[in-house]
């Protein structure tokens, strides 16, 4: 039979065809894209720090990419004195105490979640995910064939979950539960009462949690990090925390994240990043070890800047006709409600949708902001305040601007 006559196979698999892009990346990619051409646009997409990486770590890179011991492969779950540190890091920042063992050093916090969803997920497993939620989380889970069953939060509760809610969207085939504090993409921050309130929860209803701690180090205000396992230590058996160096030390480019989790799930995780990426490139992973063995002091000063941009940023958006935001308690978005802005005539368009007023944002104003249709809820828009203060004044004068039009 030639392949002309099998005209019903399919070019791409159902189970990619399925898969969108990453609408947060499309974003920054079209804003990059603009700014290269020369138009004077102000890029609100991207979900990293605009500061360099510390030089204490980009010098331990430079000495490791000279020394042809890191030339070669190493073990697939990451080298043993970066799996000690971050074992170490951990006790240090969150209190919980792990065995190297139990860490495998992944391509950034988004392998760690696929990894950890394909060593958890059978087909049919439902897995509670609270919106608005990070774009990747539904992929991930469809991919390692589970069902992601979205809960959904409003800013009327900051964003977090109640359990009546999560309780309510329990069924037979739950097996986990997404949650992530400080949030991409609110930046809300759940109390401590209330997070070791949720692992009581899921334990006493057997349920898996992968618990998402990337921005652990981004709180603002009174508000306080808090990690699941620590409040909860029976949550243990049953608990994936995924974390990297990203957004702590101004370190997307370079793809260290990792997981931590029971030994049985490590296993599995490692042995399917074995056969897929082997290890994470060593010059990167040295770099991550002087990272998480150095002292805070990089991020501290991020997050001083972060602050003040925060702070100047809910307000401008209040002000922004038809917006309401409430203040961002963690990483470095706001989120605000954008209702009040649709079905109504600017500049000759009538947005009816999220969506279509952040496209009409980036034709009129060359502003480019993520529609809440990428976080699960439409009717929002996500800003990251990761960019310079003039920059910021500017992109969001722009939208007040616009939208107190006539
Ligand atoms: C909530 C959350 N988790 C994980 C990640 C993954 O980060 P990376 O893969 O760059 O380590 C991100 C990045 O935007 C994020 O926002």
């Amino acid at each position: 039979m030639t392949a002309a006559s099998q005209p019903t196979q399919r070019r791409v698999s159902t189970r990619l065809a399925s898969i969108t892009e990453s609408a947060t990346l499309a974003v920054d990619a079209k804003a990059k894209a603009l700014a290269a051409a020369g138009r004077p646009v102000i890029g609100f997409g991207a979900g990293e720090p605009d500061f360099p990486t510390p030089d204490y770590v980009v010098e331990a890179a430079v000495v490791a990419a000279r020394d042809p011991r890191w030339h070669r492969y190493t073990p697939a779950g990451g080298l043993p004195e970066l799996r000690q540190a971050i074992a170490a890091k951990t006790l240090r920042d969150s209190g919980l105490a792990v065995d190297p063992s139990q860490v495998l050093v992944t391509n950034g916090g988004k392998q760690a979640l696929f990894n950890a969803f394909a060593a958890l997920l059978d087909p049919g497993d439902e897995v509670l995910l609270p919106s608005p939620y990070w774009t990747t989380y539904p992929e991930s889970i469809r991919l390692a064939g589970g069902e992601p069953v979205v809960v959904p939060t409003d800013e009327s509760t900051g964003y977090l979950v109640p359990i009546d809610r999560l309780e309510a969207a329990r069924t037979p085939a739950t097996k986990a539960l997404v949650f992530v504090s400080p949030s991409n993409p609110t930046g809300a921050v759940y109390p401590p009462e209330q997070v070791e309130a949720i692992g009581r929860w899921a334990v006493d209803r057997g349920l898996w949690v992968v618990t998402d701690e990337i921005y652990e180090h981004l709180v603002y205000g009174d508000a306080r990090f808090s990690s699941m396992p620590t409040l909860v230590p029976e949550l243990a058996d049953r608990c994936v925390v995924v974390n990297g160096v990203a957004k702590t030390y101004a370190m997307t480019g370079w793809r260290v994240g990792w997981l931590i989790g029971p030994p049985d799930v490590v296993k599995a995780a490692t042995n399917l990043q074995s056969h897929s990426t082997s290890n994470v490139a060593n010059v990167s992973q040295v770099a991550a070890l002087a990272a998480v063995s150095g002292d805070l002091s990089a991020v501290g000063v991020m997050r001083q800047a972060f602050d003040r941009r925060r702070l100047a940023m809910v307000d401008m958006l209040n002000a922004v006709p038809g917006f309401s935001c409430p203040e961002p308690l963690g990483a470095f978005y706001c989120y605000p409600a954008v209702h009040g802005a649709l079905d109504r005539d600017i500049r000759g368009r009538t947005p009816t949708t999220s969506a279509e007023l952040a496209a009409l944002i980036l034709d009129e104003v060359e502003v480019a902001v993520v529609p809440g249709e990428a976080f699960g809820t439409p009717g929002y828009l996500r800003l990251s305040y990761a960019l310079g203060d003039t920059d910021l004044v500017e992109g969001v004068g722009r939208i007040q601007r616009l939208l107190s039009e006539e």
